[in-house]
């Protein structure tokens, strides 16, 4: 069942147009993710399902009942921001019951007032309410304290722990870990999708960092320039993208682009190297995407490809070896072992072998090319 919809959604500012209506089923319970570059209308499109932006076109539904019209604080869904918005003067424990005072409270006390000037069992209710929220999230030793005496990571925490106390249809987050030093930022990943499997509640989670989505998400959809791209699980949309954007944006290092061609026998070739073979025969230039992992190291003279090693960036377990290869304008980049590379000098000669069964193949207009896998057949 589909918790939230959002149909035909178009929105301009000015003359820019931000979303060309777009089309998102969020399923029940699900971890999704939009994400996409920097200005490619993520945060508009959260915003516009929060009811904090109105659409100029489409429609907004939440659990089948359409809700376009209806005010942010009537859609019963908890935001978390980039900047945690914490009340610097409240403690803890204060900040996660403002939300549910402001729902309680008659409109003439909505204001940040403190818990003593509720009646003391309403305050009780809402501290259990606070206590309970604050045991999942393992911040209970925190409550007392004022934001500002708390770590970035305390903080996240403090801020999901005042979205939660208020049981919402699904959690909104726009970058909420973007403000957090690397380390931090991997930690809270896997503490955030804990806390999803825990609470078995909607997330729908803006990034910008692929990395982010492909670690998180239940399915992914992929925005560019105002457009859902594709959707999908983060395994689908990384090993059968539907375009060359979704290729490059996922994955990192990105995917390596070599120009091909597909000749009048159906053979695919790059870069003078036969790749494999196609059963089609229209001839026609192709891009041909194949990830690191797809490229090994081949003795130099023993391969098609061949290059001048330009980098080698250690990970560890990892080295990508960035290979200048003539005809194409970037490095061609290898996973490769530590063992493997450790006497390559930069400038050294290499081969590179292709595995061409892996190769995604694009044609002019950036479009996947789509043969069944037997079609591909290696031969070199
Ligand atoms: N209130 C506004 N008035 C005018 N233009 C806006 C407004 N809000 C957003 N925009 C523009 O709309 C486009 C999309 O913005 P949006 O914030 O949705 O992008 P985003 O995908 O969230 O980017 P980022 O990853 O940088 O946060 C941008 O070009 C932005 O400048
Ligand atoms: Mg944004």
């Amino acid at each position: 069942m589909s918790a939230i919809a959002l149909e035909g959604i178009e929105k301009s500012f000015g003359a820019t147009r931000v979303l060309g209506g777009v089309d998102l089923d969020i399923r029940a319970g699900e971890f999704l993710t939009l994400v996409g570059p920097s200005g490619c209308g993520k945060s508009t499109l959260l915003r516009i399902l929060a009811g904090l932006e109105a659409p100029d076109r489409g429609r907004v539904l939440i659990g089948g009942a359409e809700v376009t019209g209806l005010r942010a604080a009537a859609r019963n869904l908890a935001m978390v921001f980039q900047s945690y918005a914490l009340y610097p003067h409240l403690t803890v424990a204060e900040n996660m019951m403002t939300p549910l005072k402001l729902r309680d409270l008659p409109r003439a006390a909505r204001l940040p007032v403190l818990g003593p000037l509720l009646a003391r069992d309403r305050y009780r209710a809402l501290r259990a309410e606070v206590d309970r929220t604050a045991r999942i999230l393992k911040i209970e030793p925190l409550l007392d304290r004022k934001p500002g005496q708390l770590s970035g990571g305390q903080r996240q925490r403090a801020a999901l722990g005042r979205a939660m106390v208020r049981n919402p249809v699904a959690f909104l987050m726009d970058e909420p870990l973007s403000n957090l030093d690397a380390a931090l930022r991997v930690h809270m990943r896997a503490e955030l999708s804990e806390l999803h499997r825990r609470l078995g509640t909607t997330f729908v989670y803006v990034t910008h960092d692929q990395a982010e989505a492909l670690t998180m998400s239940d399915r992914m959809a992929v925005m560019q320039d105002g457009a859902i791209l594709q959707t999908g699980a983060p395994e689908e949309v990384y090993a059968d993208p539907d375009s060359l954007d979704v290729a490059r944006f996922v994955g990192s290092p990105a995917i390596n682009i070599l120009p091909g061609r597909i000749d009048g026998t159906g053979g695919l070739g790059a870069l003078g190297t036969a790749l494999g073979r196609f059963r089609t025969t229209d001839a026609q230039k192709v891009a041909i995407g194949l990830r690191p992992e797809h490229l090994s190291l081949a003795p130099a003279g023993a391969s098609g490809f061949e290059g001048a090693v330009r980098h080698r960036e250690n990970l560890g377990a990892d080295v990508f070896l960035h290979v200048d290869v003539e005809g194409i304008d970037r490095p061609v980049v290898l996973r490769t072992t530590p063992t493997e590379t450790r006497d390559l000098a930069i400038g050294a000669a290499v081969g590179i072998d292709a595995d061409a069964r892996a190769a995604l193949v694009f044609d002019e207009t950036g479009r996947r090319l789509r043969f069944e896998a037997a079609e591909l057949v290696r031969i070199a």
